[in-house]
This record gives structure tokens, sequence and C-alpha cells, in this order.
């Protein structure tokens, strides 16, 4: 793959290895750290639409405030920069609000599981809407990751349908996110950063007047007030946590897709899966069956194989 083979030769080959580990090493602590705190919220507060809109506004404004104390440099746009954004940011909307609501059904383990089946959509959609065609081995690496997230979901022992979906609408929805946003990225003198920043507001504006129509109401008629009396004093903080969270590691995710292919970026996804699925059983105390656990272990031994058949 072209973007990763001008990393591999070089003087500054190493030099660049490190970096990108580090920024892997950072997005993967931080995306752990996301996963828990957006789940004690989703216990607590059953409202996924309207807790995503509020990562998205806590991570517009942090850049904002960023930008208007100069600790970053605002990127300069026009409006071809935010024509060429929007489709990225309805796929991010959609994957966003997708994942959240399958984690606020089913425990934050099962979503990571069928979300490590990104790669196998990367390559469906590459293949039917693009056009691109692979060789014959990175076809055959799909079946386990196929095999071993559908062995997870029926053996999953609470399983939920909207759950599933959630998971599966997030894995469509954010292979277009990549494939658009290195394309968007391509060329641009807008750093990988400040992309996710402009990212951020974009989605912000879609999702918020959603958000409002699908659970206003049914937060208003549950009476808030007394759901959040009940919550207590730390929900809040626990808001803060999974808000900046949330816009930290996608920063940090964002600030290594601008180095890499979205081909190196999806399997680094799937491998900070790994971390997500086993922190988030230990700290939940997630009932799991061994041969739930063989379909994750399969599902992401096929990731590997795909890399390898892919290089
Ligand atoms: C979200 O809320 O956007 C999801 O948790 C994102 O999942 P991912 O970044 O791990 O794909």
């Amino acid at each position: 793959d072209r973007a990763d083979a001008a990393v591999e030769v070089g003087p500054e080959a190493a030099a660049q290895k490190v970096k990108i580990g580090v920024y892997f090493a950072v997005w993967w602590a931080l995306n752990v750290v996301f996963n828990i705190y957006n789940k004690k919220v989703l216990n607590a507060f059953p409202y996924p639409w309207l807790t995503s809109t509020l990562s998205l506004a806590c991570g517009s404004l942090m850049m904002l405030v960023s930008w208007a104390v100069r600790f970053a440099e605002a990127p300069k746009t026009d409006l071809e920069f935010w024509k060429a954004l929007a489709p990225v940011a309805v796929a991010h909307t959609i994957g966003h609000v997708a994942a959240t609501v399958s984690m606020s059904k089913v425990a934050v383990s099962f979503t990571h599981i069928i979300k490590s089946g990104e790669p196998a959509f990367s390559v469906l959609v590459s293949r039917f809407l693009l056009g691109e065609t692979f060789p014959v081995p990175v076809y055959l690496s799909l079946l386990p990751i196929i095999g071993g997230c559908a062995l997870a979901a029926v053996t999953e022992l609470n399983f939920n349908m909207i759950g599933f979906m959630g998971a599966m609408i997030s894995n469509i929805a954010f292979v277009f996110r990549n494939i658009f946003s290195k394309r968007g990225m391509k060329g641009k003198s807008v750093s990988g950063m400040n992309y996710y920043a402009c990212l951020s507001m974009l989605s912000l504006l879609i999702l918020t007047p959603f958000a409002i129509a699908v659970e206003g109401p049914k937060m208003w008629a549950a009476g808030w007030q007394t759901a959040i009396s009940e919550i207590g004093p730390n929900f809040i903080w626990w808001v803060v946590a999974q808000s900046v969270f949330y816009h930290l590691y996608n920063q940090v995710s964002y600030m290594s897709l601008d180095e890499i292919s979205p081909l190196t970026f999806s399997i680094g996804n799937t491998m900070k899966r790994i971390s997500v699925i086993v922190s988030s059983i230990i700290i939940f105390h997630t009932p799991v069956q061994p041969v739930n656990a063989l379909g994750a272990a399969i599902a992401i031994l096929g990731t590997f194989l795909y890399s390898q058949a892919k290089q």
C-alpha cells in the first residue's frame, strides 16, 4: 500500500515507526477510558443520542477555545473544504450515534467484537462500490473475521437486535468516513487535528436537531429533573470524562490517519478493540462463555491474517 511504503524506506523510517507506535498507544489508552465512562453514563442515563451529542459539543468547544487562546492554530478553510467535509461528517455522525445506541443496549465488549469486523466491511465496500479488486487471500481472510463475529453474536448471553445492528451500521458508516477522510486530507494544508475539529463541529450541527427530536420528548416525559437528581454529582464528571476522552482519542486517531493508509488505520483500530474488550469485561464483570470468547478470538485472528494478505 503506497502510503505505508513511503514510511518503510529511508533514514527516517525508524523514527516514523516510533511516532506511529506512540500515537497508537495513546489512542488505545484514551479509547479504553472513553468506553468505560461512556458505559457508566449510559447505564445511569440511557439516552445515547443525547450523550453522543454532548461528546461532539464538548470536543467542538475544546477546539474553539484552543484556537481562541492560540493553543492550536486555527485552520484556514474555504467553502470547498466544508463541502468536501459534509459527507465525512454525515458518515461520522451516523457511525457515532449507531455505536453509542449499540452500547446502550449491549455489553461494551459485544459492541466492540462486532466492530472488530470493520476490515471486512472495508473490503466489501471497496469491492462492490468502488470496484477495487483484491487478491484471493484477502477474501479468504474475511471468512474468519465474519465467522468469528457471527459465532460471538449467536453465543452472546445478552444478545439484543438493536445493539447488534447499531454496531453493524457503525462499521459501514466508519468505512466510508475513513475513505472520504483520507481523500479529503490528502494534499490539504489542514492538519489531522484540525480536520477532526472541523469534523466534530459539522457533525454536532447535523446531530443536534435529530437527537432532540428522537430523545427530547422521551426524556421530558421521563422527568429529567428526577433523573438528574437521582444520579448524583458524580454523573456530571462521568459525562465530562466520556466527552473529553471521546474527543482526545478521535483527535489522536486522526493525527495517525494523517500519516498512514485507511487500511493500517482499520487494523490499528481492530487491535485497539482487544484492549477495550478485555478491560470492559473486567471492569463491568461481563459474563463470557468460552465459545463466545473463541468467536471474538477467531475474528481478531482473521484481522491479523487480513493485514498479512493485504500486504
Ligand atoms: C463512538 O461513539 O463513536 C464509538 O464508540 C466509536 O467507536 P470507534 O471509534 O471505536 O470505532
